[in-house]
């Protein structure tokens, strides 16, 4: 059984999921809406990862990403994406400096550790590289120089859905440097209501909770928890799934079913858990999946989802307790 493999304390445990909760809290004080988004950036940040965000115009995406990079008490920057932002808007620069004639480096935003890329989609290919260059390596490349991003490093991109007018859609191949992509949607009713009895109200403010130093420890810690045989059968299986899928030109590749064995891990750790459970893949394999597979044009046409088909994998696909050999 799992538990036999036990290796975090359970007072360490209990720990991490007060810490979960009290973020939880933080962030509610500016932004209202469902618990799971929150749940959703922890355990991208946990597992070291990226966010990708979508949504329509006002649905308060740049509001969640600002509380929750508040709360997290880590260095924050922001990077507002428009057709004429070059990468060394994000990455930075080298200038003369006349007094001593020497070359100086001026850090881009992308010197920190939580980078809201707002409207990422709004600026053009070569722009949207340096960021996902900066994602996947850690680093950036400034005048043929390499140098080393902080840590933590998450990103965390709004985008808003492509048939928008004026922007450029992310590459199919680099939206995978995004852990998870969620969708933020209108409202409930009950919480739009709030929303418009609160708004005059003055903000309590946001406490950090956290450190740099923290969240590091927390991404250790999440290298810990356990994983049972099962579980990769179960993950192996719902990624063969969607690649042996006759509406799917591309399916889920290796990297994506590690991505979601890495969230897996983080979101057991934020609930007080050292070892992974099936519910833990079937809550992450649509924000994991989801953006990663590609749709034959013939189903794309037809209006088939993505999401669609790994709902469609969860439901077909089952965990199976016993290991056959
Ligand atoms: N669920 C919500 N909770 C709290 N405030 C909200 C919510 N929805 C909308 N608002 C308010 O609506 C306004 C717009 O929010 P925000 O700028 O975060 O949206 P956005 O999704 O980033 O929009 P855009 O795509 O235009 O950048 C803000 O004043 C915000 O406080
Ligand atoms: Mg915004």
């Amino acid at each position: 059984m799992a538990t036999t493999h036990k290796e975090i304390s359970g007072n360490l445990l209990t720990q991490i999921s007060q810490i979960h909760e009290t973020v939880q809290n933080e962030v509610a004080k500016a932004y209202i809406g469902p618990p799971a988004l929150v749940q959703s950036l922890m355990t991208a940040l946990v597992a070291r990862g990226h966010v990708l965000i979508e949504g329509v115009p006002g649905v308060a995406k740049t509001t969640l990403v600002k509380a929750f990079a508040a709360t997290l008490g880590c260095q924050y920057k922001r990077v507002q994406f428009t057709p004429d932002l070059l990468p060394s808007d994000i990455t930075g620069t080298t200038i003369l400096d006349m007094r001593t004639n020497t070359f100086e480096l001026r850090e881009g935003p992308a010197f920190t550790n939580i980078l809201l890329g707002d409207e990422i989609n709004r600026a053009p290919a070569k722009t949207q590289s340096a960021l996902l260059e900066a994602m996947q390596e850690g680093q950036v490349t400034i005048e043929g120089e390499a140098r080393t991003l902080e840590k933590p490093f998450m990103v965390l991109a709004t985008q808003n859905p492509i048939e928008h007018e004026g922007t450029y859609p992310l590459p199919d191949a680099q939206v995978d440097r995004f852990l998870i992509k969620v969708q933020m949607h209108y409202p409930s009713a009950e919480d739009e209501r709030r929303m418009l009895g609160t708004y005059n109200e003055t903000l309590a403010p946001i406490s950090a909770v956290m450190s740099p130093e923290d969240v590091l420890r927390l991404q250790d810690l999440a290298d810990q928890v356990h994983v049972a045989e099962e579980i990769f059968d179960y993950i192996l299986a719902l990624s063969h799934f969607s690649r042996d899928h006759r509406q799917v030109y591309l399916g889920a590749s290796p990297r994506a079913a590690l991505a979601l064995l890495k969230a897996c891990k983080a979101l057991a750790l934020i609930n007080a858990r050292d070892y992974v459970l099936p519910d833990d893949v079937k809550e992450l394999a649509p924000m994991i999946f989801g953006h990663r597979i590609i749709l034959t044009p013939d189903a794309e046409l037809e209006g088939v989802q993505t999401r669609g088909v790994v709902s469609e994998a969860l439901e077909r696909v089952a965990y199976k307790q016993v290991r056959r050999h």
